[in-house]
């Protein structure tokens, strides 16, 4: 089924002269391929840099130009009533309630209150369902885009030295034809290890150079890969090096290499793409507390210790009600080191079933973690943890838990949606 993206993909080797198939691309900067569109399928711009052909009829022969003013005409929704012509199936049905729901966009309104990118996580898996890919491809809603397995270390190097992109280059393709940013995540974490790490009794010498390789190979192969910034914009190069108490965590790196393997990790990333940005990534340090200075005293020595580093991402993975009050004094802090911050990895999970007044609540709790974002400059931006429930870790992780996204299961967006718009405007 990835072999929709597959075809897709090829279609961007400039010798298709004839009529394009659906999902295929049509059209946009650079492009050189063909520009019409087999019957029932109609050429749609999505951005400037890629316009394809989606199921449908042309209300007017449309190859949409693809200049920087141009404005996707409503055929850019992918018509949910439209029928594949092809053996493309969702895998829900497609109702008329799962049209993209506005006409900002979540993205289109962070950008324009001044912060680089909404984004959201995504998975290979989830990619077969065109309906949820058509939203996730919408660049008004989403401006960046986290593989959110497929960079993972035993997703890459699941023996030493033998690196698999696969999965990775899909959804990094994906986000460059959509002109999307790529948070690559992550390099060294301490969990989705492949056995050979954790099992290898490697000396401090060995796991050293294990580090370094895997980051610098894994940061190396996007070195330059996006359209938008010419690079991958950031790479959460650390991933949870703490314990809730602020300790570092005991993991084979720390108890081999002591804290050195941050620095070796940072060091090798720098070194294989100079321009995308290194981050250490965590979760409850949403709040100011003992996790939050433990991660203020390591970003802080690490400077001073000239080690690369560029941003400190909050993962953001909260329950409703609990949205800590000293989040703006926390993003602050961490701001005041002269790095930036990004809220990664966002979702607000709730006891099922959710209720009406669940989802309000809701509302406000993705309203207040935006609104602390556009209360201090540099907070770069906000991705979720995938945008529907459809796709939630939440129910497989904690029982009896879930609806902890903007958009239901069936790709309808909730009042959260509206809370996080409120958020970009300025407004609760
Ligand atoms: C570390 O392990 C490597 C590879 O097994 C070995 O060549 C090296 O001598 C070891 N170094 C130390 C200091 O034990
Ligand atoms: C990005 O790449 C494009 C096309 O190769 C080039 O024209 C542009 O100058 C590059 N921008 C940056 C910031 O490097
Ligand atoms: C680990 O590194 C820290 C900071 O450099 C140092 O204070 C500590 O003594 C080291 N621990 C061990 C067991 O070497």
């Amino acid at each position: 089924m990835l072999s929709l993206y597959f075809t897709s993909l090829l279609a961007l080797v400039p010798l298709a002269t004839a009529q394009q198939g659906v999902w295929q691309q049509c059209g946009g900067i650079g492009w050189t391929g063909g520009t019409t569109c087999v019957a029932g399928t109609v050429c749609t711009y999505s951005n400037d840099w890629y316009s394809q052909c989606l199921p449908g009829t042309a209300s007017s022969k449309s190859t949409v130009k693809p200049t920087s003013t141009a404005k996707p005409t409503t055929s850019a929704k992918p018509t949910t009533s439209a029928k594949p012509t092809t053996s493309v199936k969702p895998t829900t049905s497609t109702t008329s309630s799962t049209a993209a729901p506005s006409s900002t966009g979540l993205h289109a309104a962070a950008t324009k209150a001044g912060k680089l990118y909404f984004g959201s996580a995504t998975d290979n898996p989830e990619l077969t369902d065109m309906p949820y890919v058509a939203i996730l491809d919408n660049n008004k809603e989403f401006g960046a885009i986290t593989p959110g397995n497929s960079l993972k270390w035993d997703a890459t190097e699941p023996s030493q030295g033998v690196f698999t992109f696969t999965n990775g280059d899909t959804v990094v393709n994906l986000a460059k034809s959509n002109g999307q940013l790529v948070r690559g995540h992550n390099c060294v974490w301490y969990n989705q290890l492949p056995g050979w790490v954790t099992a290898g009794n490697f000396n401090a010498t060995a796991l050293a150079s294990i580090v370094a390789t895997h980051c610098s190979t894994i940061v190396g192969h996007y070195k330059g890969q996006m359209y938008v910034l010419n690079c991958s914009y950031s790479w959460d190069v650390i991933n949870e090096p703490f314990n809730d108490d602020g300790t570092f965590r005991q993991t084979v790196f720390y108890n081999t290499l002591n804290t050195s393997y941050i620095s070796i990790a940072l060091q090798a990333a720098r070194a294989a793409d100079p321009k995308t940005k290194l981050y250490i990534n965590d979760y409850n340090i949403e709040g100011t507390g003992a996790k939050s200075t433990a991660m203020y005293n390591l970003v802080k020595q690490l400077k001073a210790d000239g080690v690369p580093i560029d941003g400190i991402g909050i993962q953001g993975h909260l329950i409703l009600g609990e949205v800590p009050s000293t989040m703006v004094a926390n993003i602050q802090q961490f701001v005041s080191l002269g790095v930036e911050v990004a809220i990664t990895e966002l979702d607000i999970r709730m006891n099922l079933p959710a209720t009406p007044a669940l989802l309000s609540q809701q509302q406000n709790d993705y309203n207040t973690v935006i609104s602390a974002c556009m209360a201090v400059k540099g907070c770069i931006g906000v991705t979720v943890w995938d945008y529907t429930d459809r796709y939630s870790w939440i129910p497989g992780v904690f029982a009896g838990q879930g609806a902890a996204l903007p958009w239901d299961a069936n790709l309808v967006p909730k009042p959260a949606y509206n809370g996080i718009l409120a958020g970009f405007s300025g407004t609760s």
